[in-house]
């Protein structure tokens, strides 16, 4: 019987979206990677809130991004208090590092964590306004083999999920030692290149130069095509730590570019900033992005702690893992086809008992011919079916078929449970 077309009246939010069944078994795939790894090396997890106060993120990521100016989802709740939909999970995780006092026990915590962020940027391929991120920080370690260790991670977990067309990009953004010096030399181009800045860099450039290097604007992008670099303004500490980052990835066999133009677009950097770029994304080239934030905390209100982190784009790495490898979907070990009140009310139980065991039973509730539910077993894929009629309960056994090798046999109806683990145990060993 042909069912009436229903059109939704209700359609998602532009820029959001639904991730199906039969996308759902890579994402965790991805996550069970993901989360295997930071576990194997000492990262733990922990679960912020998804909102937090309006001024965390302005005081952390900058009053000047783009991300704090135009992209927060920000609204007063009922009784005038700003909050936001985090857009990024590395404020809330200080936030959390300092409320708990994490580091009065230990000032090296390792952090992981996988969720949803919103941005209000325009969407298109790759970007949305919800968006998943895989996160990970390392609180308290101002040694360059933090930085190193982060980078290598995204380089295994990468190669662990067949994506290898992607290149490691990392700078040194340099510490409040540094920065001065860049600042002037910056201001003076700054000031040339006025008339060609959009309203928003006019503003930053006297509040905020470093930012006029992070806009997308094509004429401010004109206008800072020969901007000096941060690079080549950093202070001894500073170079001594980026030229150790450089060695230990060499060390380890892990391939990167640098890239003096890299500025991230969030203010906390300094020192190592990397981004994980691809082409397999178009325009959205960066799959990964991070780097030290060494005074984030103390601005906070912490400790001075230095600290160093990550954030990979799930739903990005998920379109190139999907392009490389091919679908997993999950079958049914067994699909019942049952006929019959009492028939189905049996295979209802063992179907219960077979689900706790861990063997995934399909069973058909409603009322179809035996013909119509072997066609079904077939369209899940299942790899075994048990047949149980009328027949088949008078003589008191069941017929289990092998779909792929197309033999069955016999199971007296008191046995089918136990039997059936049995025949799943030693597919499960070969
Ligand atoms: P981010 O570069 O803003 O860094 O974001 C990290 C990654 O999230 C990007 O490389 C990209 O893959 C993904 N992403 C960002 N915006 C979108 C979007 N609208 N749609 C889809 N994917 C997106 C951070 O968020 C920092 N918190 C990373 C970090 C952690 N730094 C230190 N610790």
């Amino acid at each position: 019987m042909s069912q009436p077309t229903i059109q939704p009246t209700i359609q998602l939010i532009r820029g959001f979206k639904d991730i199906l069944p039969g996308e759902t078994e890579l994402w965790q795939t991805i996550e069970k990677t993901a989360i295997t790894l930071f576990e194997d090396f000492g990262y733990r997890e922990i679960r912020i809130p998804i909102m937090e106060k309006t001024q965390l993120f302005a005081r952390s990521i900058g009053e000047d991004t783009d991300i704090v100016e135009k992209e927060m989802y920000t609204f007063p709740d009922r009784k005038g208090d700003l909050l936001t939909l985090r857009p990024e999970a590395t404020a809330s995780i200080c936030r959390s590092y300092i409320q708990h006092k994490m580091y009065a026990q230990n000032p090296v915590q390792k952090f992981y964590t996988i969720g949803p962020m919103f941005r209000r940027e325009r969407p298109q391929k790759g970007r949305y306004r919800q968006f998943y991120q895989i996160d990970a920080e390392i609180f308290g370690i101002e040694e360059p083999y933090a930085d190193v260790e982060l980078i290598f991670l995204l380089h295994t977990l990468f190669n662990r999920l067949n994506v290898t067309d992607t290149t490691a990009h990392i700078n040194s953004l340099g510490c409040p030692n540094c920065r001065p010096r860049f600042k002037e030399a910056l201001s003076s181009l700054l000031d040339d290149a006025s008339e060609a800045l959009c309203k928003q860099c006019l503003r930053r450039k006297d509040r905020n130069p470093l930012r006029v290097l992070d806009c997308k604007v094509p004429g401010c992008k004109e206008a800072m095509a020969g901007a000096p670099a941060l690079i080549d303004f950093l202070c001894d500490d500073c170079r001594d730590h980026f030229s150790t980052v450089t060695d230990l990835l060499s060390m380890l066999d892990v391939p990167f570019t640098i890239d003096k133009q890299l500025v991230r677009g969030l203010d906390y950097y300094t020192r190592t900033a990397f981004e994980i770029q691809t082409g397999a994304l178009g325009a959205q080239s960066a799959v990964a992005g991070g780097g030290r934030y060494d005074g984030l905390v103390r601005s906070l209100g912490g400790p001075q702690t230095p600290a160093i982190g990550f954030a990979i784009g799930f739903d990005r790495l998920a379109e190139i893992v999907s392009t490389c490898n091919p679908a997993v979907l999950k079958t049914p070990d067994l699909f019942i086809a049952a006929l019959g009140k009492q028939a189905k009310e049996l295979a209802f139980k063992w179907t219960a008992e077979l689900g706790s065991n861990g063997i995934c039973t399909t069973l058909e509730y409603r009322r179809k011919s035996l013909k119509a539910q072997m066609k079904q077993a077939n369209r899940a894929g299942a790899g075994h079916v048990l047949i149980l009629g009328e027949s088949e309960l008078d003589s008191g056994v069941a017929v289990l078929r092998d779909m792929a090798a197309k033999t069955q046999k016999e199971i007296p109806l008191d046995l089918v449970v136990e039997k059936i683990k049995q025949t799943f145990s030693k597919t499960c060993e070969q």
